[in-house]
């Protein structure tokens, strides 16, 4: 097979640079020792009784065979950067599965996805690519998860780290089967980093795994009061690994410190077509362990409708990753800070390197076998202008055909974002061979938005829409609205944590939605009443709870709260229909009434039904699946005068059962002109 190497590229760098012919450059700054590919030691394979080392100089990664474990790390004069746990538990891929064999057993199986055999797919001196596979065939039936496997491991010389990619396979006529969750996750050794980063804020000294056994567990086993912590700086805060969550486009480096010697450990994310749910599906990053993980699906932020479910014998594969381990240092005496900077800057020359060209697989697509798709997108509201409007910003993506929005539940293809530059322009690359829809939504403007036309990527495809009009959710113009339609309840009131259950790191950050406890904060703003909200007077900044939550009685007691939004008609158009524009950043087993000037009209005037299962109140997201509804209203239920709209989020019993607004709009009915 040919290939085009690390070694093949830097010579062809070498002599573009003469005509200076703009190529991405790939280096890896944090080879420190030999910050030239060139003159880095060739890669070593060897092959032992049970395991197999790859070795380039830089970093010795050895894996069982043919579990494909990853159980050693050598870097830097240290031994294992792994802990030295049980081999199974150190560096490994994992999903979480069920069956429907027996029937209604669809629960949370584990599988470490071990390898039976083990193969060298490349060894020369610049690349090794390492497979360990599992095949399924129906005499294991009940023995793992009825997936063909085939874990990858590739060392490339110069490269202060590895990749690894995995690709699933469901093979036609295989068995029933929900895959909840897939991963590749590293314990790191904890003597070793106890500083984590995110994100250039989100970064802390973080308390130990025995700190948390030795803590308080709270609402929820995530949630842990540090009430004796080894650092005694830590007592009394809150750990949760999900208050280190990140949407999914974002979550590209994160990792560890250890400051003696300094040492970096990163998981770069450079592509996120092979996850699930669209850009701003969230998932988490790292957390204590010390862990780093690479989620590649999950429900997080979402629920069951993120369940990949394979029915009929449907065949399916998909190719997760590669993604980086990448390891960096610096000298002794200076700061260890900058490997997270420089972990940045090597994300960034992963993420322009996309798609590789040195993973073997033949399911994975080079650049040359992807497509490209161009385009504009504007928007049609004439009642916010009587021109179009360019999508500033959009986001614009490519998923499998379906509904308009479908794409943030969908989870068995790839999905191809981009954000449109500041005129609505939009270039998506590196789509692979397949048949799409394309799909956009544009921060300032409700709904989503849906091309007509599929679109059919072959290999070299150069696609060109041209102009796109997004006409959006709209029948009159709008009396008055509160929030901002992004997806989001950030702009909304976001109250202080309880002290005694803070986490440091937020205190001082935009994101406070990221503390703990908050759903129990209602009670405390609003003791007596529940929150009212009148147009004109008060501001969502300050006066709309981020979250429509119960109320805690105490007893672990929560029951149902109505808000109330009154507004003043001036003068009513009596033969008129208005419109109720409601759009909703998350919804927890809820379902909301809205009722119109009669506190107790049954049935409700309008409801949602029982809706979502995202659970972002609990995982602090801002945010969780989009919905959106559109309510009527006839004129003959308003009054010229004041008038109040009843939200009631009738479903009690939970701080966790809820919904988060985006945004809403109340129009008047549609102007003639
Ligand atoms: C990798 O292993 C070889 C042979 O045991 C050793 O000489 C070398 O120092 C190791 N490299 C690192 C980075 O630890
Ligand atoms: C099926 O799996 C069993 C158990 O691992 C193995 O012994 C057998 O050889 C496999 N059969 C085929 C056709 O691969
Ligand atoms: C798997 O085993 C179960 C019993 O444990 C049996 O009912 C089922 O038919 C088997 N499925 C296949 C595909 O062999
Ligand atoms: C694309 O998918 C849609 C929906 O499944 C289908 O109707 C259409 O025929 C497909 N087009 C191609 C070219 O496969
Ligand atoms: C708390 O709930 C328990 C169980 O429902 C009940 O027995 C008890 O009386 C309640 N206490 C208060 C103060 O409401």
């Amino acid at each position: 097979m040919k290939r085009a190497g690390w070694f093949g590229v830097a010579v062809q760098l070498f002599l573009l640079v003469e005509s200076s012919v703009k190529t991405p450059v790939r280096r890896f700054p944090g080879s420190i020792d030999s910050p030239d590919p060139i003159l880095s030691p060739p890669v070593h394979l060897r092959i032992l009784d049970q395991h197999v080392i790859m070795d380039n100089g830089l970093v010795n990664v050895t894996l069982s065979t043919p579990q494909g474990m990853v159980t050693g790390i050598q870097y830097n004069g240290i031994d294992n950067l792994l802990q030295l746990n049980r081999e199974t538990n150190r560096g490994y891929w994992d999903v979480v599965w069920g069956s429907l064999d027996p029937p209604g057993n669809l629960g949370g199986k584990y599988d470490l996805l071990e390898g039976t055999s083990f193969s060298v797919v490349l060894e020369d001196e610049n690349q090794i690519e390492l497979s360990f596979t599992r095949t399924w065939n129906s005499s294991q039936n009940g023995t793992g998860i009825p997936l063909n496997i085939d874990k990858r491991f590739i060392m490339l010389r110069g490269c202060p780290g590895f990749y690894s990619y995995g690709i699933f396979e469901h093979e036609e006529g295989g068995p029933d089967i929900n895959i909840y969750q897939g991963r590749i996750v590293f314990k790191l050794e904890e003597t070793l980093f106890q500083y984590m980063a995110v994100s250039d804020e989100r970064q802390r000294i973080m308390p130990t795994a025995g700190d948390r056994q030795n803590g308080l567990v709270l609402d929820y086993p995530e949630a842990v009061l540090l009430t004796n912590p080894s650092n005694p700086e830590l007592r009394g805060e809150v750990d949760d690994k999900y208050q280190y969550s990140c949407d999914d486009n974002n979550n590209r480096v994160h990792g560890w410190i250890c400051s003696n010697p300094p040492v970096g450990f990163w998981m770069i994310t450079p592509s996120d077509e092979f996850r699930t749910g669209g850009p701003v599906k969230q998932d988490l990053t790292s957390h204590v362990g010390p862990t780093t993980l690479s989620m590649f699906f999950s429900t997080h932020y979402a629920g069951e409708s993120l369940a990949i479910e394979l029915r009929d014998g449907e065949p399916w594969k998909k190719v997760f990753g590669p993604v980086l381990i990448y390891l960096n240092t610096n000298s002794p005496d200076e700061d260890a800070l900058p490997l997270w900077e420089d972990a940045k800057e090597q994300m960034l020359i992963e993420t322009q390197s996309w798609p590789y060209d040195f993973p073997l697989s033949e399911d994975f697509p080079r650049t040359d076998q992807r497509g490209i798709v161009t385009g504009r997108l504007l928007v049609r509201d004439r009642y916010i202008n009587k021109e179009l409007l360019t999508a500033n910003f959009a986001f614009v993506g490519l998923a499998a055909p379906g509904d308009v929005g479908s794409w943030q539940r969908e989870n068995k293809g790839y999905q191809f974002w981009t954000q449109a530059d500041n005129e609505g322009y939009f270039l998506i690359k590196g789509v692979r061979n397949g048949n799409y829809s394309l799909y956009a939504w544009v921060a300032g403007i409700i709904g989503d938005y849906k091309y007509d036309a599929y679109v059919n990527i072959t290999p070299g495809s150069r696609i060109r829409l041209g102009v796109l009009v997004y006409e959006p959710p709209r029948e009159g113009p709008t009396l008055w609205e509160i929030g901002s339609p992004d997806r989001s309840a950030a702009e909304f009131y976001v109250p202080d944590p309880n002290p005694t259950l803070l986490n440091q790191l937020y205190v001082n950050l935009p994101d406070k939605f990221r503390q703990y406890g908050l759903w129990d904060r209602y009670a405390d703003v609003y003791p007596d009443e529940d929150l009212t909200y009148t147009v004109g007077i008060s501001n969502y900044q300050t006066d709309w709870f981020f979250a429509h939550v119960n109320r805690n009685l105490g007893n672990k007691t929560y029951e149902p709260t109505t808000w109330r939004i009154i507004f003043v008609l001036d003068n009513l158009i009596d033969t008129g229909t208005y419109t109720f524009q409601l759009a909703i950043a998350s919804a927890h087993e809820a379902e909301l009434e809205v009722r119109i000037n009669e506190a107790d009209e049954m049935p409700p005037h309008f409801t949602t039904g029982f809706i979502g299962k995202d659970n972002a109140i609990a995982r602090h997201g801002i945010h969780g699946l989009y919905w959106w509804f559109k309510v009527e209203i006839s004129a003959s239920q308003l009054v010229t005068g004041s008038n109040t709209i009843y939200l009631t989020q009738s479903r009690g019993s939970s701080p966790f059962k809820g919904i988060m607004y985006d945004y809403i709009r109340l129009e008047g009915p549609p102007e003639t002109d």
